[in-house]
C-alpha cells in the first residue's frame, strides 16, 4: 500500500505575514496520519515554515536545488543547506525550471542523484506540452524524461523518490487532465519504472499536478495509479489545500 501524498508548491509567492497566516490554518487542520502532507515554500522562507511546522505532521521541502555541493555558484542553494534547514524533499525538473531556466533531462538527473546521495528525497516532475499531446507524443516524452533519470541514477536510487506527472498544458491554466487522461499516463509511468524493477514501481508514489483544486481532487485521486497531488495555486489557499488533503485521505 502506498501512503497518499499531497505536496504544495508555493512557487514564487508569499511573504512573512501571508505565510504565518497560511501555516496557522494548515497546522491546526492537517493531522491525518494516512496522508503525507508537504509544503514547498520559496527557499528564503524554509526556516520560517520549518519552525511553524515543528509540532505538526506537515513536512517541508524545496522547489529546486543546485547539483553542485558548494562554492562559487552565485544565487544557488545547495543540498547541504536544505539538509541544514530540515528539508525532507526537493522538487526537481518542474516544467517551469525546464522551460524558463533551460534545465535539461541530464541536469535534472544530476540534481536527482545529488539529492538522493545527500538524503533529500526527490520529487521528479515529468509532463508533456500541449503540442506534444496533440501530436500523440505524451507517453514518449514522459518516458524520455523518466528514463533519463533512471539510466543516469540507477533504479536503486528511486527507493524513496516520488514522481509527479504534470501536463504542462494543465499547469496554472484551470484546465485539468481528466481522471482517465491522468490514470493512463500514471499507469504508463509505473509500467516504465517496472521495466527496471517491479517492486520499486509498486511502491513509488506518482502524484498528479496541474490545476488540482478542491472540486476535482477527489476524482483524480480515486484512480488506481494516482497517489496524490502536486498542487500549485490552490496550495496558497488554506481551505482549498485542506480540502485537497482530505480528498486524498
Ligand atoms: O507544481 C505544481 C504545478 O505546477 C501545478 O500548478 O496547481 O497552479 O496548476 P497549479
Amino acid at each position: 500500500m502506498r501512503t497518499a501524498f499531497v505536496a504544495g508548491n508555493w512557487k514564487m509567492n508569499g511573504n512573512t505575514d501571508s505565510i504565518n497566516e497560511l501555516m496557522d490554518g494548515l497546522v491546526n487542520s492537517i493531522n491525518s496520519s494516512s496522508v503525507e502532507v508537504l509544503v514547498c515554500p520559496p527557499s528564503v522562507y524554509i526556516s520560517q515554515v520549518k519552525s511553524l511546522t515543528e509540532s505538526s505532521k506537515i513536512s517541508v521541502g524545496a522547489q529546486n536545488v543546485s547539483e553542485n555541493a558548494n562554492g562559487a555558484f552565485t544565487g544557488e542553494v545547495s543540498l547541504s543547506m536544505l539538509n541544514d534547514l530540515g528539508c525532507e524533499y526537493v522538487i526537481l525538473g518542474h516544467s517551469e525550471r525546464r522551460s524558463l531556466y533551460a534545465e535539461t533531462d541530464q541536469l535534472v538527473a544530476a540534481k536527482f542523484i545529488a539529492a538522493v546521495e545527500s538524503g533529500v528525497k526527490p520529487i521528479l516532475c515529468v509532463g508533456e506540452t500541449l503540442d506534444e499531446r496533440e501530436n500523440g507524443e505524451t507517453l514518449k516524452v514522459v518516458s524520455r524524461q523518466l528514463n533519463a533519470v533512471i539510466d543516469a541514477a540507477g533504479i536503486e536510487k528511486f527507493a524513496d523518490a516520488v514522481v509527479a506527472y504534470e501536463p504542462v498544458w494543465a499547469i496554472g491554466t484551470g484546465k485539468t487532465a481528466t481522471p482517465e487522461q491522468a490514470q493512463e499516463v500514471h499507469a504508463a509511468i509505473r509500467a516504465e519504472i517496472a521495466k527496471s524493477d517491479a517492486a520499486t514501481a509498486e511502491k513509488t508514489r506518482i502524484l498528479y499536478g496541474g490545476s488540482v483544486n478542491a472540486a476535482n481532487a477527489a476524482e483524480l485521486f480515486a484512480n488506481a495509479d494516482v497517489d496524490g497531488g502536486l498542487v500549485g495555486g490552490a496550495s496558497l489557499k488554506v481551505n482549498d489545500f485542506i480540502a485537497i488533503c482530505q480528498a486524498a485521505d
